[in-house]
């Protein structure tokens, strides 16, 4: 490590900024905003930096820097365009052991300003030791979309018990688990929720539980998504990272339960069309039996939990059982596969509502009222619809669908291996049997489709 991290605190300490430009005036913000007293020294200053100066109380001597003006000061920064000047300013406060910054040149420096993510009191710094501001500035982005803003509040709502939870969890391991408890469950959800009073009577609770011996444990019904990880919500990815046991299911992509950590026990309760490799009644027993155990368990489901998803079912043994969930909402095939295969499910010209159906065979039919099929200005998105296929297209044909009705059957959306096959009502069968997909596959029917031949943009073209 060339850098060690390390976070001044610099309220009310005296600091020297050498220069007045644009350069000095953005290291001067990173001053004000943590309360030092700063004194410019520089011929001129740039307006910006005078109202900054005026309005933190600091202090600008019109004049070149000289020798020993850095007498007296807890830090040094020089940010002039004059490579000799820099080079002095650096020479005499390493010398008088005051840390000192050159912009833009680590090797003058004995400590660097790292890219910033303030969410303070919680603050993350990232450095690549001088080398590449532009990717620390990359990095420092992605991670203030990962990091909520309310995360302040949380630590400071955190800050704030930290007495009282030392005192009635005197043991450390204990106080450990409270902790990961509080940070990471319902109670953390409601202090970013901006519901303090909620969040401070589940704090009871957790103590009281501590303080039993009993551990609560909890239950995160996550939607994955339809396949690429990137579709995955932040907040789906904070909670699976924080389970000890995560269930999944054949929809379930492995880079998403990569995602899980790595301790994390892995329990894969799949479902084939077939072949119910867990019976769903199981799967919501274990659900309430491993919370129960204390443990926080992510249910990982394909797609959106609540559409065609059974996640209902699941959430209904936890609530009767009073055990504490969360539901994180996913990108739904129907939306995924339309986004990445050009099809915009409504459109001014084409489509004014949009109808999710499912379309899977009960004996050898697939059970709707046909009749309500009917409007031309409506997309309809079947899910679990190849194997009922030739009956979609021709119940929707004998109930008055035009034979040239355009339909696209999406193959893997949103996945390295997705493909688009397009045809009509009419013929649409015979293609995806020449074309032999696999699943998971979704039907769009509907004017919309036609866009796709122009609109597509990820992978493979429509067939
Ligand atoms: C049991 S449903 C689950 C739906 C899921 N909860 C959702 O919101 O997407 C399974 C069906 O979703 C559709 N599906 C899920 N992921 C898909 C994908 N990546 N590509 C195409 N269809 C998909 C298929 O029609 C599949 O048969």
């Amino acid at each position: 490590m060339e850098f060690l991290p390390a976070f001044f605190q610099l309220h009310d300490e005296p600091v020297l900024l050498v220069g007045g430009g644009t350069v000095a005036q953005r290291k001067a913000s990173l001053l004000f905003r943590a309360g030092a007293r700063v004194t410019v020294i520089a011929p001129a200053i740039t307006p910006a930096l005078q109202k900054g100066l005026n309005e933190h109380g600091g202090t600008w001597q019109a004049r070149p820097w000289a020798a020993g003006d850095i007498n007296g000061y807890t830090m040094v920064v020089a940010a002039t365009p004059d490579s000799a000047v820099n080079s002095a300013v650096s020479a005499e406060a390493k010398s008088r052991h005051i840390p000192v910054n050159v912009v833009d040149c680590p090797e003058l420096c004995s400590f660097i300003f790292p890219s910033v993510v303030d969410r303070s009191p919680l603050v993350i710094a990232v450095s690549s030791g001088g080398r590449s501001p532009v990717l620390t500035r990359m990095l420092r982005s992605r991670i203030e979309a990962l990091v909520p803003a309310a995360y302040g509040r949380l630590a400071e709502f955190a800050g704030n018990l930290r007495d009282v939870v030392r005192e009635r969890v005197p043991d450390e391991a204990q106080r450990r688990r409270f902790w990961e408890d509080l940070l990471q469950g319902p109670v953390a959800s409601q202090v970013l929720a901006g519901r303090d009073e909620r969040a401070r009577e589940g704090v009871e609770q957790l103590l009281a539980q501590q303080c039993s011996g009993e551990t609560q444990g909890e239950v995160y019904l996550i939607g994955a998504g339809p396949g690429d990880p990137d579709l995955m919500t932040f907040k789906g990815i904070r909670l699976l990272q924080a389970a000890d046991v995560v269930l999944h299911d054949r929809l379930v992509t492995p880079e998403i339960t990569d995602l899980a950590r790595r301790d994390a026990e892995r329990i894969y309760v799949g479902k084939a069309r077939t072949d119910h490799a867990v019976p769903q009644m199981e799967i919501n027993q274990m659900l309430v039996d491993l919370a129960k155990q204390g443990k926080r368990v992510a249910r990982l489901k394909g797609g959106d939990p609540f559409v065609f998803g059974r996640g209902g079912e699941e959430i209904e043994l936890l609530a009767q059982h009073k055990v504490p969930f969360q539901v994180v909402p996913g990108i739904t095939a129907a939306t995924g596969a339309a986004s990445y295969a050009g099809i915009p499910l409504t459109h001014r010209d084409h489509a004014q509502s949009v109808r999710f159906v499912a379309g899977y065979l009960k004996g050898h039919t697939v059970d709707h009222d046909w009749a309500n099929f009917q409007s031309e200005n409506e997309t309809l998105v079947f899910y679990m619809g190849l194997v009922g296929l030739p009956v979609i297209c021709s119940e929707l044909q004998a109930h008055g669908r035009s034979p040239d009705t355009p339909v696209a059957l999406v193959e893997q959306a949103t996945r390295p291996t997705q493909r688009v096959i397009v045809g009509t009502l009419a013929n649409i069968v015979e293609r995806v049997e020449r074309a032999q997909p696999q699943a998971p596959t979704l039907v769009i029917v509907g004017a919309v489709v036609s866009l796709a031949s122009d609109l597509s943009w990820f992978g493979a073209m429509p067939e």
